[in-house]
């Protein structure tokens, strides 16, 4: 099994940021690209400010964060990611956007030996793969919001990607990285969305419906639950725009009401109200 050394990362959002960090802190070189050099640079900013805040608590040692940062490279062209041995693509959970992005890769990519991966939290994999020459090399690899934080990642192969595929990306996951894998099958939200989105858009419901205020909704679920944070506090973690692209996906595939996005948060959106990425959301965050 060919090993995992160059790691491409596709978009240089909180996602894209939070994995190049922990594919650099695990001594691999990443190349982290998005669609202008500006972009990928405030990323790279993102990522060294996070390593920062790692070093200053005794997670990593100054060495261990100048080794990661010296690993990583910003692009803005994909071409870059021609010998990659592992591309993660972390762009918007938007299809479209996801299936142009993975036709491109299949044309750079040249490395033959190279897994195309997709971090989407929703798109059916088969989808993406479709998009490509080579599905048997394309595999769901679903990282979770804080990346440094969460030890879970979903492996997600589709019906035509390769058992070595699966393999690899799981020892990747696993041993490389050194996080928590669990593999599921290719449906909308998979394990962990499935689950949690019906619960986040509930919580929105109640605030539209007046049944208690945003902050003693969250109180409910901490003090009472022991959830490290309240529903609308993680759905402003995660990002309105993409819970409600996910609940979009899974209404999509599965059509029960209880995946819509509910009005008030297609409203929020639209008028910019993005959660903490934005400074505001169901809470304040300036
Ligand atoms: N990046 C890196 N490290 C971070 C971080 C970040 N963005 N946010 C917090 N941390 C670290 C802190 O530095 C701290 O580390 P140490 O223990 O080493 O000091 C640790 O995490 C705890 O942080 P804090 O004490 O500041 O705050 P906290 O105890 O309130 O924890 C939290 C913050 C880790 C975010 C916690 O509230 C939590 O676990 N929340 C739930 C998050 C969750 O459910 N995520 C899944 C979202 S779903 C998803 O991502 C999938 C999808 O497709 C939508």
């Amino acid at each position: 099994m060919t090993s995992i050394k160059h790691v491409g990362v596709v978009g240089a959002g909180q996602m894209g940021r939070g994995i190049t960090e922990v594919c650099a802190r695990a001594g691999l070189r990443v190349t982290l690209c998005d669609v202008t050099e500006d972009r990928a640079r405030a990323g790279l900013t993102g990522v060294a400010d996070s390593l920062l805040k790692a070093e200053k608590r005794g997670a990593l040692t100054s060495e261990g964060r100048a080794h990661a940062l010296a690993g990583i490279t910003v692009a803005a062209d994909l071409s870059r990611l021609s010998e990659a041995d592992l591309v993660i693509e972390a762009a918007v959970e938007d299809e479209q956007a996801k299936t142009a992005l993975f036709r491109q890769l299949d044309e750079v990519v040249t490395n033959p030996a190279a897994v195309l991966a997709s971090n989407t939290s929703s798109i059916p994999i088969a989808r993406l793969a479709a998009a490509t020459g080579r599905p048997e090399s394309v595999i769901g690899l679903h990282f979770f919001n804080p990346v440094p934080v969460m030890p879970l990642v979903e492996i997600i192969p589709s019906l035509h990607t390769s058992k070595a595929t699966e393999l690899r990306v799981r020892a990747f996951a696993d041993e490389t990285l050194g996080k928590k894998a669990i593999v599921t099958q290719d449906r909308a939200g998979f394990v962990v969305n499935s689950l949690l989105v019906p619960y986040l858009l509930a919580a929105v419901r109640m605030v539209s419906s007046g049944t208690a205020t945003a902050e003693d909704i969250d109180t409910g679920m901490t003090a009472g639950c022991a959830h490290p944070m309240g529903p609308l506090r993680l759905a402003d973690l995660i990002g309105l725009d993409t819970v409600a692209a996910i609940g979009e996906a899974l209404y999509e595939e599965y059509r029960e009401p209880l995946y819509a996005p509910p009005p008030l948060l297609r409203r929020m959106v639209e008028s910019g109200l993005l959660g903490r990425k934005s400074g505001q959301g169901f809470f304040n965050y300036q």
